[in-house]
């Protein structure tokens, strides 16, 4: 665990560029802490997942092809058709795009599995609290969350509309889950844009049955 996307991630606080990214990730394998969630859970039939930013969705399209049903949201108006290719009919029959920026997301239906990869520090902090609790709320017992945080020390710190989070905190948050792997990551890494300084927690967690 610990791969940091290597997309058109801008540094500073120019917008980002989601369609260089989109264009970047093309290709790549579903991220590990949604195939370890997936492996973790073991013989446990696939049910309903939520992805939360799920971008050009190749996690949207690994769960559906492992029979899951997906309520994918994602707030760029490109995603959706991203998301579809490739896809078969029973597989799209599974499929729920909702085009939604986090800020304004309605309530979350229950799921067996919340998915968020590199998506949440998107969200505006005010928000955030809210997002939160309502991820927290559609876990299902014995439900799993498997996503990534960002921290402090992360170079995107300070941008506007981003939250960010120190490891007490992201602890906080997981508080009253199993935590199956929580990942630090706090390194100078790269991003398309050239050097970055990556903060960022890999969690895998599951709500107690
Ligand atoms: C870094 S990408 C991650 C995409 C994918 N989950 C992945 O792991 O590659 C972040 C995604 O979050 C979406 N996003 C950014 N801000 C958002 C917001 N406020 N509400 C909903 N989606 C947002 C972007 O459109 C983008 O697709």
């Amino acid at each position: 665990m610990g791969a940091e996307p290597t997309g058109s991630e801008p540094a500073g606080s120019e917008p980002m560029d989601w369609p260089a990214y989109y264009d970047a990730q093309a290709g790549r394998s579903a991220r590990s802490v949604l195939v370890e969630a997936l492996r973790l859970r073991g013989a446990t039939p696939p049910g309903a997942a939520i992805d939360l930013g799920c971008g050009e969705g190749t996690e949207t399209r690994h769960l559906l092809r492992s029979g899951w049903r997906v309520l994918a949201f994602d707030a760029d108006p490109g995603a959706e058709d991203l998301v579809r290719q490739g896809l078969h009919p029973a597989e799209l029959g599974r499929l729920a795009f909702r085009q939604a920026r986090f800020e304004d997301l309605p309530g979350l239906p229950p799921a067996d599995l919340v998915y968020a990869g590199f998506a949440l520090p998107f969200c505006d902090p005010a928000a955030f609290p809210g997002l939160w609790a309502g991820i927290r709320a559609a876990l299902k017992p014995g439900a799993w969350f498997a996503g990534e945080l960002f921290g402090p020390h992360d170079d995107w710190a300070g941008r506007a509309g981003m939250n960010f989070h120190d490891r007490a905190e992201v602890e906080l948050l997981l508080a009253g889950l199993e935590i199956h792997s929580l990942v630090e990551d706090d390194r100078p890494g790269q991003s398309a844009m050239g050097p970055k300084h990556w903060h960022v927690f890999h969690i895998i967690a599951r709500n107690p049955l």
